[in-house]
């Protein structure tokens, strides 16, 4: 496995980018994080909350005990997010989708700025904090037009009561996203896996099932994960400075500019 240096993408790296028709993304908080969302094992301010770790405020437990404090939690988490936008990173994703034959775009994020940037069909394996479910009917409401008026919203179709439609610890993925997800990992060319800690499962064996199926397995990182030897090429450093430049087309020389090496496209990306 070879360690890229800052700033330089591999030959090899841009040709298997030129190359690959089938290309899966998993993206985690890191991916957020230079729009201002802060990541979970970062630290920052939005690890706890009201005293609790958000181990507690984002469990199943605390769904049964306290249905108002988890709406509190995630109606903080929605303010929070309110004024913030995609950075490059979620940009050139979305520019991608248009590029690649077939692109998968996995996401743990709740944050909903993958689609925001314009990218379609996002594999949430998290949920979403945008949306709202119907504990009793199952039906899904957007967040935005919640009342909550009397603590906990009430189902537009049922008159149930909401929660976030998003996954809590101790809870199961959202059926058949996770098995999505898998299959297009089984039959990748390319998985990059961007902004992850990669130690949530069952997220993280994505890469691991992408990698067995014979798939060229790029992290972007500014930190090594437990992932990062599994990897054929670890490329450190920020997702919204390194993944825009995947995608450059070549300088005038023909050659490559100093840091970053560039891929040549038959169509502009
Ligand atoms: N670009 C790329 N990666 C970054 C950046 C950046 N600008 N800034 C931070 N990172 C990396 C960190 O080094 C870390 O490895 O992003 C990763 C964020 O890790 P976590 O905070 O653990 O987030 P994530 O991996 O998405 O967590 C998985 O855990 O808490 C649950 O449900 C929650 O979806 C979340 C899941």
């Amino acid at each position: 496995m070879r360690t890229i240096r800052e700033g330089l993408v591999s030959e090899e790296l841009q040709r298997r980018f030129h190359e690959a028709h089938s290309v899966l993304i998993l993206t985690g908080a890191g991916v957020s994080a230079e729009s201002g969302v802060p990541t979970f094992r970062g630290g920052g301010d939005s690890t706890v909350w009201r005293g609790m770790p958000f181990e507690i405020i984002s469990s199943a437990g605390m769904l049964q005990r306290d249905l108002p404090a988890v709406w509190e939690w995630f109606n903080y988490r929605r303010g929070k997010l309110e004024a913030l936008k995609p950075n490059p990173a979620h940009e050139a994703i979305a520019r991608w989708q248009d590029v690649f034959k077939e692109l998968s775009l996995v996401t743990q994020n709740i944050d909903g700025l993958h689609q925001m940037a314009g990218s379609r069909n996002v594999i949430e394996l998290h949920g979403n904090v945008w949306r709202a479910r119907c504990l009793d009917c199952g039906a899904r409401s957007n967040a935005r037009d919640l009342r909550f008026d009397r603590g906990v919203p009430l189902c537009f179709d049922c008159g149930g009561a909401l929660r976030p439609d998003v996954v809590l610890f101790g809870e199961m993925l959202p059926t058949g996203a996770f098995e999505l997800a898998a299959v297009k990992a089984e039959s990748c060319e390319l998985c990059l896996v961007v902004g992850t800690s990669a130690v949530v499962y069952p997220a993280a064996s994505i890469p691991e099932i992408a990698r067995a199926a014979g798939a060229f397995l790029v992290e972007v990182n500014p930190e090594r994960t437990p992932l990062s030897d599994l990897c054929d090429e670890v490329l450190t450093g920020r997702a919204g400075e390194i993944l825009p430049l995947l995608c450059q087309q070549p300088n005038r020389e023909g050659g490559h500019d100093a840091s970053y090496a560039s891929i040549e496209r038959m169509r502009p990306c």
